[in-house]
């Protein structure tokens, strides 16, 4: 028995691993292993040699078993311990990037503009891009016969044969929001709508899809004074430069009297550049919210006047930053969107500021 023990017990100490301990076992201790059979013996001894036997088997098979246990065991450390020294991290490594998309130069000065005037106390509207025929142009004193509905090249939507109701329209400006804020939320206002705006309209510098963003102040006392200030608060923090405006007498037929504004620049080298100089870039339409707009948004015009205005936000992007073909914006070209395109975090925030 003293063979049989030292055997096991050299055996279990040598094992490389799991299996070749779980082997030993059978060998063993398993049903038909070398000490299970010979107390399997112990039914064909005397009482009295059973009685020597008996004890000193089940001794040896807890010996046994407590040696492949503690071996198991030890086997378990080293391989957690083998597992550890080959699996290893290096937390400190850079980690691997993945390809970012960018923000849309559209997107980035839209943000941007939004933040100005925010910081001017203007909050953001926004409107339907499919819009009814009133609120595109009647409303904004542009009845059915006006020639500013032929020249703004209207995309009209289908309607079913035999309904007669005025097709809805691709909303040919933001101008339209300034009725529905009215209607919304009455006098005072001081709102910007940002958005796509459409025109059939396809050449270097036009695009059939745009984007304006639309101004409206109204309150008791509101002047053109005020127009320009607020313009060329928002162009020299826009551009970072101290930018004049030049207003020019225009005409539409939502304002009275109405401008074209005009900001000041340069062209260098075939490029312009804003904020010197003494050539102009038109770049809005603006001018006092007609009473007849006021009444169509149910403002009293007796009580009440402000100041409207709608910039080209595309026309900005390629200004501020010097991007020379309009449809290159729509292309999806990635090369393009990641040239000109800008990292999430240097998008403007109200919190944030400006810079990125
Ligand atoms: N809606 C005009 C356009 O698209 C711009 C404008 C807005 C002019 C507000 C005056 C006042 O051209």
């Amino acid at each position: 028995m003293d063979d049989l023990r030292d055997k096991y017990i050299e055996l279990i100490a040598g094992a490389a691993d799991e299996n070749a301990l779980e082997d030993l076992r059978v060998q063993a201790v398993g049903k038909k292993g070398e000490i299970s059979l010979k107390m399997r013996e112990l039914g064909k001894m005397t009482p009295e040699e059973r009685q020597v036997m008996g004890p000193k088997l089940n001794a040896l098979k807890n010996e046994i078993n407590s040696a492949l246990a503690a071996k198991k065991e030890a086997l378990a450390d080293a391989a957690l311990d083998e597992r550890l020294r080959a699996e290893w991290l290096d937390v400190t490594l850079p980690g691997r990037g993945g390809r970012r998309g960018s923000i849309h130069p559209i997107s980035q000065v839209t943000q941007e503009v939004t933040a100005i005037f925010a910081d001017m106390g203007f909050a953001v509207a926004e409107g339907p891009q499919i819009e009814t025929d009133w609120y595109n142009f009647d409303a904004l004193n542009i009845p059915g016969h006006h020639p500013a509905r032929a020249e703004m090249d209207t995309f009209y939507t289908h309607r079913a044969e035999g309904d007669n109701r005025p097709p809805h329209v691709l909303r040919t400006h933001t101008s339209p929001v300034q009725i529905r804020s009215m209607e919304a939320q009455g006098a005072p206002i001081r709102i910007i709508c940002p958005g796509r705006v459409y025109r059939a309209d396809y050449d270097q510098t036009h695009t059939p899809m745009f984007h304006q963003v639309e101004g409206l102040a109204i309150d008791r006392d509101i002047s053109m004074a005020q127009l320009k200030w607020v313009l060329e608060e928002f162009f020299t923090a826009f551009f970072g430069t101290k930018v004049k405006t030049r207003f020019r007498a225009s005409h539409f037929p939502f304002t009275e009297p109405s401008a074209e504004v005009d900001i000041q620049c340069q062209w260098k080298d075939g490029s312009v550049i804003v904020g010197e100089g003494d050539d102009w870039l038109e770049v809005l339409g603006s001018g006092m919210v007609h009473p007849k707009v006021l009444q169509a948004g149910n403002i009293d015009p007796n009580e009440w006047q402000g100041f409207a205005f709608g910039i080209g936000i595309d026309r900005l992007a390629m200004l501020k930053y010097g991007i020379p073909d309009l449809r290159a914006f729509f292309d999806s070209d990635l090369r393009w969107l990641r040239h000109y395109g800008f990292a999430s975090l240097e998008t403007p925030t109200l919190y944030g500021g400006l810079s990125g």
